[in-house]
């Protein structure tokens, strides 16, 4: 059996682990030949095929990135989307795909399941929020540079008695910045599933002087004050419909400033987070992973995702475009607010 390979969306660290373990495991254990398609649904929109054998996948277990490309190409808004990536698939005698994205690329995948694509989705994501899996690779590695960065930051905000605002990405969900401000033991953590009222921010960060210390302040990049309205630097779409985020960090740093009569700086972390070699654990997960999505493609078990649940890996249905995006439970919030201020 012919097998192609695609990644989608926004790159994570621990791609090319997936894509090692799930060419080792096919070609060793089950005779499989393996294409890849270039940038995500692009590359099979585009009929972008590349050879994808052992020596391909040789060396890259500890390589950030993907050497198959990636983009956040919607297949349902290109003409004939659907056509041709089964014209694709037909012309190179791939008879199914394995699909490593996140909650819009395998969006996608279960919506091209149900239209008889014989898909098997692995979740990717730094942001940790893809629905039906208890972690996505890519997440422990962003955790621990964001995680780095504010120790980092303590010690220039100490000198200089000043307040540090760390905006880490995450638009929908805030696993990053409550992770990395757990162990990076910030003052304030500030999430999209809870917006926060900015006088209450302001006084944590004033607590924080009173004590002579110099408050840290956790923001996801989606985090929203109670009153207003998500800030944004622009308002261009991808094809998904999702908006540009950043400028939260800016605007909290501003707001505290003038709120508070303190010195205020912010550092936006951005794709550091997603750039690098993934981690230890992120290695485990993702070359699990590939070895799940290896034996699915070999039961066929079409139209269904691995997962990590516990400490087993599982299969689930592809969550589709309406699954509800996996969110920070407001209680595990709450175990930390001792922490604030
Ligand atoms: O979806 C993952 C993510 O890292 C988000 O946290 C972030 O908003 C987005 O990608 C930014 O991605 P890009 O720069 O590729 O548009």
């Amino acid at each position: 059996m012919k097998v192609g390979v695609l990644t989608g969306g926004g790159d994570c660290p621990g791609l090319n682990a997936v894509i090692r373990s799930v060419v080792r495991k096919g070609v060793q254990e089950y005779g499989f030949e393996f294409a890849g398609l270039r940038d995500g649904w692009l590359g099979a929109l585009q009929d972008r095929v590349v050879p994808l054998g052992v020596p391909e996948v040789r060396g890259i277990l500890p390589r950030g990135g993907t050497i198959l490309g990636s983009s956040r190409t919607n297949p349902f808004k290109h003409e004939d989307g659907v056509r041709r990536i089964q014209d694709t698939l037909a012309a190179h005698g791939i008879e199914a795909l394995v699909a490593i994205g996140g909650e819009d690329t395998l969006g996608a995948a279960a919506e091209l399941s149900r239209r008889g694509i014989p898909i098997v989705g692995v979740p990717k994501t730094i942001d940790n929020d893809v629905p039906g899996t208890d972690y996505t690779f890519g997440f422990d590695t962003a955790v621990g540079i964001a995680t780095e960065a504010i120790d980092r930051l303590h010690t220039t905000a100490e000198s200089h008695m000043r307040t540090l605002v760390v905006e880490v990405m995450g638009r929908h969900s805030g696993w990053i910045a409550l992770h990395a401000g757990v162990a990076g033991g910030a003052n304030v953590i500030l999430i999209p599933e809870r917006p926060f009222d900015i006088d209450q921010v302001c006084a944590w960060v004033k607590r924080r002087f009173e004590f002579h210390y110099a408050p840290i302040v956790v923001t996801a990049e989606g985090a929203v004050p109670k009153e207003g309205q998500m800030v944004l630097k622009d308002r261009s779409l991808d094809e998904y419909g999702h908006v540009r985020l950043s400028g939260i960090g800016d605007w909290l740093a501003r707001e505290i400033s003038q709120r508070t009569g303190t010195d205020a700086r912010t550092t936006v972390l951005g794709h550091v987070q997603r750039g690098g070699t993934p981690s230890a654990f992120d290695r485990w997960l993702a070359t699990r992973f590939g070895l799940h999505a290896a034996d699915a493609v070999k039961d066929g078990a079409f139209g269904t995702m691995v997962a990590l649940s516990g400490t087993r890996i599982v299969r689930v249905p592809i969550p589709d475009a309406d699954t509800k995006t996996k969110m920070v439970d407001p209680s595990l919030y709450d175990e930390f607010g001792v922490f604030f201020g």
